[in-house]
């Protein structure tokens, strides 16, 4: 069966076509950051309006480059929440018109299932249970995946999330939107000289809070000023602190769980020195790491596909039958069943 994803939830318009036979067959995403960045932050209006001019093209490429006409699709996985209600809706509107006039179902997923199931993608083999540290601009958790339909958050974030808190202080040095990967090269010239807090280490639960840190960063440069080399040091220091909460608390949650096996996925799993810092634990404890390749840790339409082929695989896919709505809250666990 092929399944055909769409990904418009916030600023990257995505397809992807999944053989439930032979694995991906292919997938496109365009990113919006140019068009936001001018703004210092996406802009929903505008993400609503490109998503509606891309989508089709962005199909039409896709079934170009994959030899694939619409006839071959057998069913539709569109991200149906959470995100920009605008956004949703473009993706939604597409995906059930194909699916009224093709008469094939249409299944709304949610978009961390998209994420959490997103390292099958590279690693068909991956045993469940895993423990997946979720780090994105919109959502740093630990979930624990029991099985497909089956997500227990362990730990969530109270206020910014990790990739918000790198684009704010990323912002705060001067630096474009979203600054996180370039805050990171920034602090490669730096030393993390400044001892910034690591908020919640000491509480036992497994939560995040980040908006201190960031306003911590913002007195630093206050008090130290702007110069390049401070600003290297301020980034480093930033880098350092979110990095160590991240790292301790993920491994505290492994500890206490008993699971032996990691997934990191999100665009600040990009982060270098992250990657680097949970690698060196991961080895030290006998943990097994995966890092889904970069463009399936960020939004990308392959892994709703996916999670669509596994939810449709396991019997508990809802197909819309001709009426819909899109969630832009929609809690995780509520997907459980
Ligand atoms: O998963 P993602 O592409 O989109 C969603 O938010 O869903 O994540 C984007 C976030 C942005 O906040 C961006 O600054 C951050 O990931 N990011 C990074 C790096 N690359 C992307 N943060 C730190 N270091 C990086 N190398
Ligand atoms: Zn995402």
């Amino acid at each position: 069966m092929i399944i055909l994803g769409i990904e418009t939830s916030c600023d990257e318009t995505a397809v992807a076509l999944y053989s439930g036979e032979t694995g991906l067959i292919g997938h496109d995403i365009h990113s919006q950051v140019a068009l936001h960045a001018q703004y210092g932050g996406v802009v929903p209006e505008l993400a609503s309006r490109d998503h509606i001019k891309l989508l089709l093209p962005l199909l039409s490429k896709l079934l170009g480059e994959t030899n694939t006409t619409i006839p071959d699709i057998d069913c539709i996985a569109y991200t149906k929440g959470p995100g920009l209600a605008g956004a949703l809706l473009v993706g939604a509107s597409l995906a059930n018109s194909l699916s009224i006039s093709m008469k094939i179902p249409c299944i709304g997923i949610h978009h961390l299932e998209g994420h959490l199931l997103s390292p099958f993608l590279s690693h068909p083999n991956l045993e469940m249970p895993f423990l997946a540290l979720l780090v994105s601009g919109g959502h740093t958790q630990i979930v624990q995946v029991n099985e497909v339909g089956n997500y227990r958050i362990l730990g969530d974030t109270l206020d910014d999330a990790a990739g918000e808190a790198f684009d704010k202080t990323a912002k705060l040095l001067g630096l474009n939107y979203p600054g996180g990967a370039e805050l990171s090269l920034l602090a490669e010239h730096g030393i993390p000289k400044y001892d910034l807090p690591r908020p919640m280490l000491s509480h036992k639960n497994l939560n995040f809070s980040f908006s201190g840190l960031k306003t911590a960063a913002l007195l630093l440069t206050k008090k130290h000023g702007h110069s390049g080399k401070n600003n290297a040091d301020i980034a480093a220091s930033f880098q350092k602190a979110i990095t160590d909460v991240l790292t301790r608390k993920t491994f505290r949650a492994l500890e206490q769980t008993g699971i032996k096996s990691l997934v990191v996925a999100g665009g600040v799993s990009a982060n270098n020195h992250l990657r680097h810092q949970i690698n060196v634990v991961a080895k030290r404890k006998s943990i097994k790491v995966h890092f889904p390749p970069l463009e399936f840790c960020t939004d990308n339409a392959a892994m709703i596909a996916y999670a669509g082929y596994r939810r449709w695989a396991n019997g508990s896919a809802k197909p819309d039958n001709g009426s819909f709505s899109v969630k832009p809250r929609w809690p995780l666990e509520s997907m459980n069943y």
